[in-house]
């Protein structure tokens, strides 16, 4: 899933045009659909997975977003979309925030995108029924949607000696309900929560609703932690 529209203070940073040869890392990359906004402009990226190439992922470093490979203070923009859902069971307390910004060169920007879970219309709650699929079914990769108001919470307590900004966004983008009934459909007729929830597609469709955006910053040298 991807968001649109990104948020202005995301564009006017990191799509500039004086922002010439950044250092610009997206955590848990997949196949690339947030950095392709990026190379749409011909922003140079690289992406890291904890899963390569050969399974369709863009990364060009295989590691764990939770102890990046990377050396601290060398990047200029760091990136996580649709990342924290997968890493809040391994780490509630979000520590590796505190990894992350220690990664950023002073004044370098961390961004976080992540779903709003909430109280919505049909076509959302559909939405937010299929991630609490894909979260049972696999349990041992991803967590639930973590809504902003719990970020902000876990945040507050990490101590971290950096200014955060925040953004709710109507998400535009549009999603193919029927590619995802087609990814759903098993032999037989669908049963149990996966039937229900291609059910309630059928019914209601499928819509993203809206989105949260984090911005760490004045990441200053000393000032991470
Ligand atoms: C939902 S996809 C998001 C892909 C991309 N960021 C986007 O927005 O289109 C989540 C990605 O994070 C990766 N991932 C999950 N946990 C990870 C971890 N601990 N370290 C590195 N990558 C991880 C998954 O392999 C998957 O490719």
């Amino acid at each position: 899933m991807s968001f649109s529209p990104l948020p202005k203070t995301f564009t006017d940073i990191c799509l500039h045009p004086d922002f010439i040869f950044p250092r610009i890392l997206e955590l848990g990359c997949g196949d690339g659909r947030f950095r392709s906004i990026l190379a749409e402009r011909d922003i140079p990226s690289w992406g890291l997975d904890r899963f390569g190439p050969e399974v369709g992922t863009v990364a060009d470093v295989v590691g764990d977003a939770l102890s990046p490979p990377v050396a601290q203070g060398s990047l200029d923009f760091l990136l996580a979309a649709n990342l924290l859902r997968h890493l809040v069971p391994a780490d509630p307390a979000l520590g590796f925030l505190v990894v992350w910004l220690e990664l950023l060169k002073t004044g370098g920007s961390l961004f976080i995108f992540e779903d709003e879970p909430g109280d919505v219309p049909a076509g959302v709650a559909r939405y937010g029924d299929l991630q609490d699929v894909l979260f049972r079914l696999m349990p041992q990769s991803r967590g639930p949607l973590l809504p902003v108001a719990d970020f902000k919470a876990r945040v507050s307590k990490l101590g971290t000696a950096v200014d955060w900004e925040f953004g709710l966004v109507r998400n535009r983008q549009t999603i193919d309900a029927e590619a995802v009934l087609d990814l759903l459909r098993q032999p037989g007729e669908p049963t149990g929560q996966v039937g229900r929830l291609m059910r309630g597609i059928e019914r209601d469709g499928l819509d993203p609703g809206y989105y949260w955006w984090a911005r760490a910053c004045g990441v200053s040298e000393g000032a991470r932690i």
